[in-house]
């Protein structure tokens, strides 16, 4: 018999083709997401399930999942998957990392630029019919060339960012839980700082770090009272690294200039705060989403699951101890 998996959002029909070699592939190919109990459901009696950030694994849906013997996310990020939780039930989890570095660190830039340069209320204006010819101090932005930029997290994406703003000769701070090697330093003409010092000195703080419950509201109240009120905020990273309660608070009070957001608490849920806010850039967490990179995701997921599933050691093993209380 061979083995079931459940592909729970729209992926691409290589990623199909690939997994029908070996599995029984049972896939949602609409642009809806599964609920959770849905999920649930379809899941009954099936081996593994291909997944993504949006889909939420505890102990209640393991527990509920009994078969299943694999977790695989179309995803670098993975706090949506309870790790130990997985350990306990014995189930292999993986993740997708390095495929989708560029892209996002690509989307970072451009987050960047569209929020300094105020992009979008400048397509609303043009697109409301209301733009009646340019004029000297329309829609002033701030330059990224030559700016102070803070990159929070330092990691393969942080990197991948920094690497990019040396083409605008920033002053480049980054700030992460260590240092990094001073060849990557020296290399990336990047500074370390506390992240006290970053969220003083900087014009632009870019957010590019796990969300963990040490990060939860790494940006909140306090944080944003540190920074100047010139300073832009991006969030690349994750909702909840980002109090967005406050940040709208700190928006209307222009205690910061803007922020541009790809993530949100509660995500896809915005908080409505920032809809009145025309000193804010919203995307809707498509920081991994072209084409090539998102077709490298899902079959690098599926190449995860293929090996979980054959006795084989997945690329991207996320809980290496997950036999630990398998019996036998
Ligand atoms: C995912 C992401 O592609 O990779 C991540 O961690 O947040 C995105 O790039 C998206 O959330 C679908 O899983």
């Amino acid at each position: 018999m061979r083995p079931k998996v459940l592909v729970t959002r729209e992926v691409f029909d290589e990623t199909i083709e690939f997994l029908a070699r070996y599995f029984d592939v049972s896939s949602s190919q609409a642009m809806v997401n599964l609920s959770r109990e849905a999920t649930i459901e379809r899941l009954q009696g099936m081996d593994a399930a291909v997944i993504t950030t949006s889909d939420r694994i505890d102990d209640e849906f393991l527990t509920r999942c009994t078969g299943l013997k694999a977790v695989c996310s179309a995803s670098v990020g993975f706090n949506h998957i309870d790790l130990d939780a997985c350990t306990r039930h014995g189930v292999i989890a993986t993740n997708t990392p390095g495929v989708l570095t560029d892209s996002v660190a690509d989307m970072a830039l451009c987050l960047t630029l569209a929020t300094v340069r105020r992009l979008s209320e400048g397509e609303r204006m043009v697109r409301a019919k209301q733009w009646k010819g340019s004029h000297l101090k329309q829609l002033l932005g701030h330059d990224l060339h030559q700016a102070t930029v803070g990159v929070c997290g330092f990691g393969r994406i942080g990197q991948a960012i920094a690497k990019r703003l040396r083409g605008f000769d920033t002053k480049l701070l980054y700030t992460d839980i260590s240092r990094a090697d001073r060849k990557i330093e020296d290399a990336l003409q990047a500074t370390y700082a506390s992240k006290d010092d970053l969220l003083r000195q900087s014009d632009i703080v870019i957010l590019i770090l796990p969300y963990t419950p040490e990060t939860h509201h790494y940006i909140g109240k306090a944080e944003l009272a540190k920074m100047k009120v010139s300073a832009v905020l991006i969030n690349m990273a994750r909702g909840g690294i980002v109090d967005d309660t406050e940040l709208a608070v700190a928006l209307k009070a222009a205690r910061i200039w803007s922020a541009g957001l790809d993530v949100y608490e509660n995500e896809p849920e915005v908080n409505p705060a920032l809809f009145e806010l025309t000193n804010v850039v919203l995307t809707p967490h498509i920081a991994s989403a072209t084409e090539t990179t998102r077709r490298a995701m899902t079959m690098l997921a599926a190449q995860n699951c293929v090996a979980a599933l054959t006795g084989g050691a997945p690329p991207n093993l996320l809980n290496p101890d997950y036999k630990k209380y398998l019996k036998g």
